[in-house]
């Protein structure tokens, strides 16, 4: 949701922000800004929509300056235009500012710096900032404790970096909820909010953490606590390279991390599987085994697809390890009164690991003294940090806004953490053998389900213009059908809905008829039975059904208008199989429509907003 970089060394500013809006698109993208200090004064250029209109425009300031802040915009406050567009200045230029997050009380500090003759010409809450902080600098405090004090003054989330020309070889980075990173290199630092910005540039960085800044100049860096202390860090390294965040020869991001499953899973599961005693190796879940043992109920919670993730292993925890589980909307469990006690572990899933909602949930749970776990893909994220322990997912970087890798990889790491739950109690070794072969064939069944694509792009082509979609499935595939409608809905803009399959009848049969293609997940379970009669109920009243069915079901192919097959797996390791054709359905329908389906419309990768 929305994003920065700024940087300060010996290159030319613009041409590496610019570069780095472009990594960062993904995150934010109705219009972007950049600015830079040439000699005393700080020169700005916005453009609304695409960076590539930004950039167009980038001979309109200093090229050369060597210092600089840019931002690309998911507008929360204040539609999106230039004057909306960061970064934001005060009335004498003094200090430009790019902020990512929401400041709660910009309206009282709004009216107290009118007061004192402060002119707003945006309708954002972060314009405030720069008012602010340039007022402390005229009353003479140097720019670290100028922007210390907005700190102090400011409530709610930030991820900001500031210019001012009074120091022109200094740049502020501060941060409260919001993620930012620095990136250190020979001579030069680049901070972003998130870590595909930097790694073209360096693999050493710095996580700032919440209610500290940073102070930069090109050779060296101070990092201090809003109370004024000093902080002492230490540097890690990034383990992606470039080519993990580029297409690689395929046109979209999200056709490219759809591919990359096969290996993407493989690596979810690499040095986790332990053969001889038929469980699994967590390095990041040892620190709490005793407490893990003793769990008498887990409770997760998640937004979007990972809610969906989270909804699939609520039936594998249940299944497999007995133990007790509820699923929650984070954005839910932060502002109701959940009973939690020092029994229960809470297990926040999250791709980006910084979604705002999950986040305040984890709080909430912390709060509480339950045993909290995270189950994240972006390495050292916020909720990565503050979980007690937990276990990432190793896709790699995710670009598309649309979760295809993420999900599947998630669904991985639960069937991990569900096994290792089930045989430190009631499951046997042979039962445990029996899932580790399942797992290790998963990977290999992704990619003979790719063989499909040829019918799945007919189907494509026959739905483009459809208006609405039902998806339809049981047990673990009801998710699957959840996580199918929301992947179509988000790229192809068209209305679907999915269904607990016997739930159909009880309203949503209403809606069908020959107009209205229904996608139904009917793999071989127990309870396949129950859903071909509901594939008989839709075929009825002249509904098309797409079936999603396991390979060699011949019955099927009798009742569905058309079949795609997937590998034969165990029950809980379905939803792995089912959602790839999904995936690809939503995919190849969102392209035939013009859509564009790395960065659909009001959406962002990471929400890190209420
Ligand atoms: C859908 C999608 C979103 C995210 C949701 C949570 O394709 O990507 O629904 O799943 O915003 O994001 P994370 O997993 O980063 O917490």
């Amino acid at each position: 949701m929305c994003g920065i970089v700024g940087y300060i060394g010996k290159k030319k500013a613009p041409r590496l922000l610019i570069e780095g809006l472009k990594r960062l698109e993904y995150r934010g993208y109705d219009s972007a800004g950049i600015s830079v200090i040439n000699k005393d004064k700080i020169e700005t250029v916005k453009a609304v929509g695409k960076i590539h209109n930004l950039e167009k425009r980038l001979n309109s300031i200093n090229t050369e300056s060597s210092i600089g802040i840019a931002h690309t915009r998911w507008a929360t406050h204040g539609e999106p235009n230039e004057t909306n567009a960061h970064p934001h200045m005060d009335n004498d230029n003094l200090v430009a500012v790019a902020h990512n997050g929401i400041i709660e009380n910009y309206h009282i500090l709004q009216q107290e710096l009118k007061k004192e003759g402060a002119e707003f010409k945006s309708a954002t809450d972060s314009e405030v900032l720069a008012h602010l902080i340039a007022s402390y600098i005229k009353k003479d405090f140097p720019l670290d404790e100028a922007v210390r004090r907005t700190m102090e003054r400011i409530e709610g989330t930030y991820g900001m970096v500031v210019l001012c020309r009074k120091y022109p070889d200094k740049l502020v980075a501060a941060r409260n909820g919001s993620p930012l990173i620095v990136g250190i290199g020979e001579n030069e630092f680049i901070v972003a909010s998130d870590a595909s910005a930097i790694v073209e540039h360096t693999r050493q960085i710095i996580y700032l953490h919440d209610r500290e800044l940073i102070m930069l100049n090109k050779d060296e860096y101070s990092i201090k606590t809003i109370q004024d202390i000093h902080v002492q860090t230490t540097i890690e390294d990034i383990d992606w390279d470039i080519e993990m965040i580029e297409k690689g020869g395929f046109d979209h991001f999200m056709l490219k991390e759809i591919f990359e499953q096969p290996e993407a899973l493989h690596n979810a599961m690499r040095g986790r599987l332990d053969e001889k005693e038929m469980t699994t190796h967590l390095g990041g879940l040892s620190s709490v085994k005793d407490r893990l043992r003793q769990t008498k109920r887990i409770i997760i919670t998640a937004c979007g697809t990972s809610w969906h993730s989270a909804l699939i292993a609520e039936y594998m925890f249940e299944e497999l390890a007995q133990i007790p589980t509820e699923v929650e909307y984070a954005s839910e469990f932060r502002y109701r009164n959940p009973i939690i006690t020092e029994e229960d572990t809470v297990i926040c899933i999250s791709q980006s690991g910084e979604t705002a909602d999950t986040l305040a949930a984890l709080r909430e749970a912390k709060r509480k003294g339950a045993l909290t776990l995270g189950i994240c893909n972006t390495v050292g994220g916020t909720i990565s940090r503050e979980t007690d322990a937990g276990v990432y997912l190793h896709a790699g970087p995710e670009i598309g806004v649309a979760s295809t890798k993420a999900f599947t990889c998630q669904l991985m790491v639960l069937s991990l953490i569900a096994l290792k739950l089930a045989r430190m109690r009631n499951m046997s070794h042979i039962q445990g053998d029996k899932i580790i072969t399942a797992l290790k064939k998963i990977p290999f069944q992704v990619k003979e389900i790719f063989e499909s694509d040829k019918i799945i792009q007919e189907l494509a082509q026959r739905f483009t213009y459809a208006q609405n979609f039902l998806y339809l499935g049981r047990g673990y595939n009801f998710p699957v059908a959840l996580e199918g409608a929301l992947k179509l809905k988000e790229i192809s803009y068209i209305h679907a809905e999915g269904y607990p399959a016997a739930e159909m009848k009880h309203g949503p049969i209403a809606l069908i008829s020959e107009n209205m293609p229904v996608v139904v997940i009917a793999t071989k379970n127990s309870i396949y039975e129950k859903v071909v009669s509901n594939i008989e109920e839709v075929k009825a009243r002249k509904g098309y059904v797409i079936a999603i069915a396991t390979d060699g079901d011949k019955t099927i192919a009798k009742k569905a208008d058309k079949v795609i097959y997937i590998p034969e797996t165990l029950s809980f390791l379905v939803p792995i199989l089912s959602v790839i054709p999904l995936q690809m359905l939503s995919y190849y329908i969102a392209v035939l429509k013009g859509r564009n389906v790395d960065q659909p419309r009001n959406l962002a990768k990471s929400v890190t907003v209420e």
